[in-house]
């Protein structure tokens, strides 16, 4: 049940006249400069980020602070997680990569929480014949694109990572891939949110308010009607179920359901990794992303399965066995926690950044396997759109627009 229809305390009921998302000068009377729908890590640092260089911000989210990164492992993982075709999003990733250090430092400053980046490198190892031939195809990508990667023996691998198993044939050692903590992520970012001024709905933004032929806001499920210049969809997986978007706007993006498990390594134990270990084990990736804290996060499943959010016996196994071939001592450590999450898939598995059809309306969604590592970028792009109307050159080719039946530049 809803609440009687509600009067923003940042914004004008709808239909009082003020002017607000049909006209053209920012801020209108009444109205705020953004409203962001969404409070998961890139909704939260886009209405940051727009906060900080001046303008008034809205994030609406039922939960915010909450969404896939709570299940994320938050590997920053761009050369590791290569695939053929894929140069331009590499390049995206390389450049949010390399943002890591000074926007966590800046995150820090401006929150108080230090989100556990981690400079601690990755090794991607291989169990079989197979899994050796894709790391090599791998490796010969990764130099083709001149990326850093060395080729290491098995016990090259071992001597890195002593618990690793005696049939690890070999893999490879990339030292640029990282980590950060995605949960410290999003709490500060949300604390940042806050500090910067931003107000913060903690209501579900049902419908989307367009005026005039350009987006002016959203109707909240507690009757709030939240108007702004300009609106950013920014709610994952869900930010194709948002009412009253125009179908020349509509969001093309879709749920990839990854199951994850946490475990403990007790002090006795450590230090059971020292850096990101993967593989890609019968076809299936698994990973163990060990934190400074003890936490070690193995994922994760990749199911095309809608809405569902099932922990299943069958996930839970095949990430134990997988992660078991690759470290044997992992069945020794305590099973804390099992979660399943949806990452936001587009059509091509690249990011939705930018202006839609409808003019006012932007995304910054559909970034699937890779949300944590483009947070500082997507922050920034879309805090350059919403100032100056433009997109930094890096994030063009991510567009929304490459799915409208006449695009402006395309992706790969
Ligand atoms: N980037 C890792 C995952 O989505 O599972």
């Amino acid at each position: 049940m809803h609440a009687s229809r509600r009067e923003s305390a940042d914004g004008s009921a709808d239909g009082s006249g003020d002017g607000s998302g049909g006209g053209s000068a920012r801020g209108s009377a009444g109205g705020s400069d953004a409203l962001v729908i969404g409070g998961g890590i890139i909704g939260l640092v886009t209405a940051w980020r727009a906060a900080a260089r001046g303008l008034r911000t809205v994030l609406a989210d039922p939960a915010p602070g909450g969404g896939a990164a709570q299940v994320a492992a938050g590997m920053l993982a761009p050369v590791t997680e290569l695939h053929y075709g894929e140069e331009a999003l590499l390049g995206l990733g390389l450049a949010s990569a390399a943002r890591y250090p000074d926007f966590a430092a800046e995150l820090a400053e401006a929150s108080g929480i230090d989100i556990g980046y981690r400079a601690c490198g990755t090794l991607s190892v291989a169990l079989d014949a197979d899994d050796r031939l894709h790391l090599r195809e791998l490796h010969a990508l990764q130099r083709r694109c001149g990326l850093e990667s060395e080729w290491l023996t098995g016990r090259e691998c071992r001597r890195l990572e002593p618990l690793l198993a005696p049939g690890v044939r070999g893999g490879l050692r990339v030292d640029g891939d990282h980590q950060v903590d995605p949960r410290r992520l999003a709490a500060a970012l949300l604390a940042a949110c806050e500090r910067a001024g931003v107000i913060i709905h903690r209501a579900r933004a049902e419908r989307l308010l367009v005026t005039a032929d350009r987006a002016a806001g959203a109707l909240l499920d507690d009757g709030t009607r939240v108007r702004a210049h300009q609106v950013v969809l920014a709610a994952g997986s869900l930010s194709g179920r948002l009412a009253g978007v125009p179908p020349q706007a509509a969001v093309p993006v879709r749920p990839v359901k990854g199951q994850v498990l946490r475990l403990t390594v007790p002090p006795a134990y450590a230090p059971f990794l020292s850096r990101t270990v993967r593989a890609v084990v019968r076809g299936s990736h698994v990973y163990l992303v060990p934190r400074e804290n003890g936490e070690l996060v193995v994922g994760a499943t990749s199911e095309e399965l809608g809405w569902d959010t099932t922990v299943t016996a069958g996930g839970v196994y095949e990430l134990l066995r997988d992660a078991h071939e690759l470290v044997p001592g992992i069945t020794e450590l305590p099973l804390t926690e099992t979660r399943a999450g949806l990452r936001p898939g587009s059509p091509d598995n690249a990011p939705l950044l930018g202006p839609t059809e409808l003019p006012g309306l932007h995304l910054a969604t559909g970034h699937y396997r890779n949300g944590v590592l483009l947070t500082p970028l997507t922050g920034d792009a879309l805090a350059d759109l919403l100032t100056t109307g433009e997109l930094p050159a890096v994030a063009r080719p991510f567009s929304p627009r490459r799915f409208s039946a006449a695009p402006q530049e395309s992706y790969a």
